[in-house]
């Protein structure tokens, strides 16, 4: 069950990097929902390789093809499928597969398995988050559809170079971007994808994103690699999301940003800061708000007890480096003889501006799947 993620929504993902297709098979999506293939291939062309110089050359349209479970525009509630064909595979680019890549995943693949794909990192790839931004995809046109939710994923950070993020200010006191060329701080209540699409990092703020931009050139010129953070939102997400104890709103966001690949850290609302608070310097205030209860600040990132509480939900993902480097690396072989493993491959200095709409895709498969428990529960 390891290629499948979800309760109500169950998302599973199939194929190699290398071989002939990718994509997602997603079950208990419910019926009459809007959905085309033009929707799905927005967020799969923001994902797609070789967008931009500071990202990897691999050329692939990645065109979407929805097989089934939807007719004349409209989800039928039978099983979707979604399929994507590999053009550019080169196999031969990775000869050199003899060799673990260091902090890949062949020797973990190869002592687990006892194969691997003959290329490539087969479903360590990045390839397979195909299959999870065309369902992620299809689940966030549902919860805008039937709940008025909406995600957004920005690069909040490459290499330490960190953007002006706003995220628990107090509402009374809202960080002033009125000029709209300079944006002072990014305000998570207001960031939409437009505004994170206007350069190829995918900040949003514009002086970080030439800093980080330039940062990433020079880093690819050196033929190393550069990770970064990426922060997200969920706005309109109502009170009651979440299924308290070990599926807690906030639990399956961890494990579902975990599970991208070259993720090694998340946090929801104030996190790790929150270690080095006091209760009074923390606590969200309640306060009346046109909807019912409110909180003034939002440390606890829309999420108490691990039921979301009706604020915006936001969270943080750490991205290691990208392990494929442009330099040789004295390393050793499976049998332990030392080598060296010359560069190979095509490659993204940095993952992070195309990790955005596999963020944003996992959010909305996590939160889709929460509607569909809580429905559930308030129909019985
Ligand atoms: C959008 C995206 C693009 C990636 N591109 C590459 C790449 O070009 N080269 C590489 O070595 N790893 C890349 N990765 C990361 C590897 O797939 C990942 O590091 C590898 O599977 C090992 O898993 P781990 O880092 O989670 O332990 C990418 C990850 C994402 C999310």
């Amino acid at each position: 069950m390891s290629s499948t993620f979800g309760n109500y929504l169950r998302v599973t993902t199939f194929g190699e990097s290398h071989g002939k297709a990718v994509g997602a098979v997603l079950d208990g999506f419910p019926a009459n929902v809007p959905l085309n293939d033009g929707d799905i291939q927005v967020q799969l062309d923001r994902r797609r390789p070789g967008q931009s110089s500071i990202t990897t050359p691999r050329n692939e349209s990645d065109i979407l093809r929805i097989l089934s479970g939807v007719e004349n525009g409209k989800t039928l509630g039978t099983p979707i499928a979604l399929i994507v064909e590999n053009s550019d595979q080169r196999p031969n680019d990775y000869s050199t597969n003899a060799l673990p890549r260091p902090s890949h995943a062949d020797y973990t693949y190869m002592m687990k398995y006892g194969a691997a794909a003959s290329s490539g990192g087969g479903r360590a790839s990045a390839r397979e988050t195909v299959g999870r931004v065309a369902a992620g995809a299809a689940a966030e046109i549902f919860l805008r559809e039937r709940f008025g939710v909406e995600i957004v994923a920005f690069v909040s950070s490459v290499g330490g170079i960190d953007a002006p993020v706003c995220v628990w200010y107090d509402i009374n006191t809202p960080p002033d971007n009125s000029d709209k060329n300079v944006v002072n701080s990014i305000d998570i209540n207001t960031i939409n994808k437009t505004g994170v699409d206007q350069n190829p990092v995918r900040c949003p703020d514009q002086q970080s994103a030439k800093r980080m931009e330039e940062f990433i050139k020079s880093v690819k010129d050196d033929g190393d690699s550069i990770g970064g953070i990426i922060t997200c939102v969920c706005r309109g997400v109502p009170a009651g999301w979440g299924e308290p104890v070990f599926q807690k709103l906030e639990a399956q966001l961890a494990q579902a940003m975990m599970s991208i690949p070259a993720a090694k850290g998340f946090e929801i609302g104030a996190g790790f800061a929150s270690a080095a608070m006091r209760g009074s310097e923390h606590n969200d205030l309640f306060i009346k708000k046109p909807n019912g209860l409110g909180t003034q600040t939002n440390r606890s990132g829309g999420i108490q007890g691990g039921i979301s509480n009706g604020e915006p939900i936001y969270f943080r993902v750490a991205f290691k480096p990208t392990a494929t480097i442009g330099k040789e690396q004295k390393t050793a072989d499976y049998q332990g003889n030392e080598t060296t493993l010359k560069p190979a491959g095509r490659h993204d200095p940095c993952v992070l501006p195309r990790a955005v709409p596999v963020v944003e895709s996992m959010a909305a498969l996590v939160l889709a799947d929460m509607a569909l428990a809580q429905t559930a529960r308030q129909n019985c």
